[in-house]
């Protein structure tokens, strides 16, 4: 009999991957997804534990849970609760103290071992407890990559693929080190292999995801270890693999070759999320960031005369340990001299196990909201403009998914901008023609003019079609 699985994914792209894979590794075993965890015979909370109050929203999405899991016991059904993630990673003992509806506790590195722990806590269950108590936060071996079923179902044109996990880098405020766990990074072959499968089902933009993905050192067959430039060309030559993204890289780990990659390779698509975290070099030290605003800027030049259409995003964390307004006011002369055409900015929340948490100058509160406030104000006039001088420009934008409105399509540009598509009546026609409302243009690249710049998203008329790959 089948069985539905509700997963609620929290937090970074590489959750969303994990969340994928999680789907597929229960698949086999007669669990489908479903939309709600009302219905769901097993529900999985994947969670972020990057910021503040992230387990405090994971332990009252529990309490929400055990509702629904109490009513179906009262009609002698089953339900399991499995916490997996960061959170689990780092609280999970804790976790199954405090919550006692809790049924399983796994890592990011141990989710292909969830039909196991399913039977086990299955087994706790028949042999008469409410929960079940089945926990595995292991750092294995054998990666989880060896193990995993080979994805079968891509529904959407752009996928993200997991290429490398973990961080080596101990930056004084994150808790990746930790919850990831040692930098990891998957061999060529394999990845090659998963794109390849990916390009057989459609799948045109491919992002390559790692917590430090700039650092990726995966073996190759022959010879030594390949770096994200050496990955990067592979790709691009897959048939069908027109455009490809990484995140998130690392400054320190932007060389001369993954830099003339920008400039080499078309797939390559013009833009790239380069954190810098703060501009104040007295911070940058105290964070353990490894370099200098100097460094920095000389990065971006390498980078802008390689390929001078280059959009740039960036991460910021404001109210670090020691920060004072001099170290802020060098953040936004850093932010004015690059010019983000986006950018996620954070308020500095400590972390327990991490150094900076321990430091005893923290900043107080209301400071950390002023200058978050000043900080995304400038941020967000940039990406304003960047998206004003897209007006008039026409781009090859890959249609995703339907807008609210009707004959519309949105999708993405090369510099990573959503793009509402407003379909012509000629086209609707046209469409209107196949088995599948808009299938002559869904999941295709085509050509776009913009005519109108939000701040968060651009419109654009349909120009033609793009030859596909
Ligand atoms: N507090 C605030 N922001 C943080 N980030 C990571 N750790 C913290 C923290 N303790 C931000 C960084 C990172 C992004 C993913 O999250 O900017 O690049
Ligand atoms: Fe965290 Fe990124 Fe620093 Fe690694 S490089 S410790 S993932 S912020």
């Amino acid at each position: 009999m089948s069985k539905k699985v509700f997963i609620k994914t929290y937090g970074c792209q590489m959750n969303v991957y994990d969340s994928n894979r999680m789907a597929n590794v229960l698949k086999p075993h007669g669990y489908e997804m479903s939309e709600s965890s009302d219905d769901a015979d097993l529900v999985i909370l994947n969670t972020c534990h990057i910021r503040e109050k992230a387990a405090e929203k994971v332990y009252s999405e529990i309490g929400r849970l055990k509702k629904n899991k109490v009513a179906k016991a009262a009609e002698g059904n089953d339900m399991f609760i499995a916490i997996a993630g960061c959170v689990a990673q780092a609280e999970g003992a804790e976790m199954m103290k405090r919550a006692p509806a809790v049924d399983m506790v796994l890592g990011p590195q141990t989710y292909h071992r969830l039909p196991e722990m399913l039977k086990e806590a299955q087994a706790q269950r028949d042999a008469g407890r409410n929960s079940s108590r089945v926990m595995d936060t292991e750092f294995p071996v054998d990666t989880k990559f060896d193990h995993l079923p080979e994805e079968s179902d891509f529904d959407n044109p752009a996928q993200f693929l997991t290429i490398q996990e973990g961080c080596d880098k101990f930056c004084a405020f994150c808790v990746v080190p930790y919850t990831r766990g040692a930098e990891y990074s998957r061999s060529v072959a394999d990845v090659i292999s998963e794109a390849e499968r990916m390009a057989a089902k459609g799948v045109v933009e491919i992002t390559l995801l790692g917590q430090n993905v700039n650092a990726y050192h995966g073996a190759e067959e022959q010879g030594e270890a390949a770096g994200l430039a050496a990955l990067i060309k592979a790709v691009a030559a897959v048939d069908g693999i027109s455009r490809i993204r990484y995140t998130t890289s690392h400054p320190r780990d932007m060389d001369d070759e993954l830099i003339n990659v920008h400039r080499d390779v078309d797939a390559c698509m013009p833009y790239l999320h380069l954190p810098v975290q703060s501009g104040s070099d007295k911070i940058l030290a105290a964070m353990n960031r490894q370099h200098t605003r100097e460094d920095y800027f000389a990065t971006i030049d390498k980078l802008r005369a390689a390929r001078p259409d280059l959009a740039l995003s960036g991460d910021f964390i404001v109210g670090f340990p020691g920060e004072t307004d001099q170290d802020f006011e060098d953040t936004l002369d850093l932010v004015r001299r690059v010019k983000y055409a986006q950018a996620y900015s954070f308020k500095y929340s400590p972390r327990p196990g991490t150094p900076a948490s321990t430091i005893e100058e923290q900043v107080p509160e209301e400071v950390k909201s002023a200058r978050l406030a000043r900080l995304q104000d400038l941020l967000e006039q940039h990406q304003q403009e960047f998206n004003d001088a897209s007006v008039g420009m026409e781009m090859d934008i890959l249609l995703e998914r339907e807008g609210k409105q009707a004959g519309q399509l949105i999708g993405r540009s090369p510099y990573l901008q959503a793009v509402h598509v407003d379909l012509q009546t000629a086209d609707i026609a046209l469409d209107a023609d196949r088995d599948t409302p808009y299938s002559g243009y869904m999941d295709k690249l085509v050509r776009v003019k913009i005519v109108e710049a939000g701040q968060r998203s651009l419109k654009g008329e349909l120009v033609g079609t793009v030859p596909q790959p």
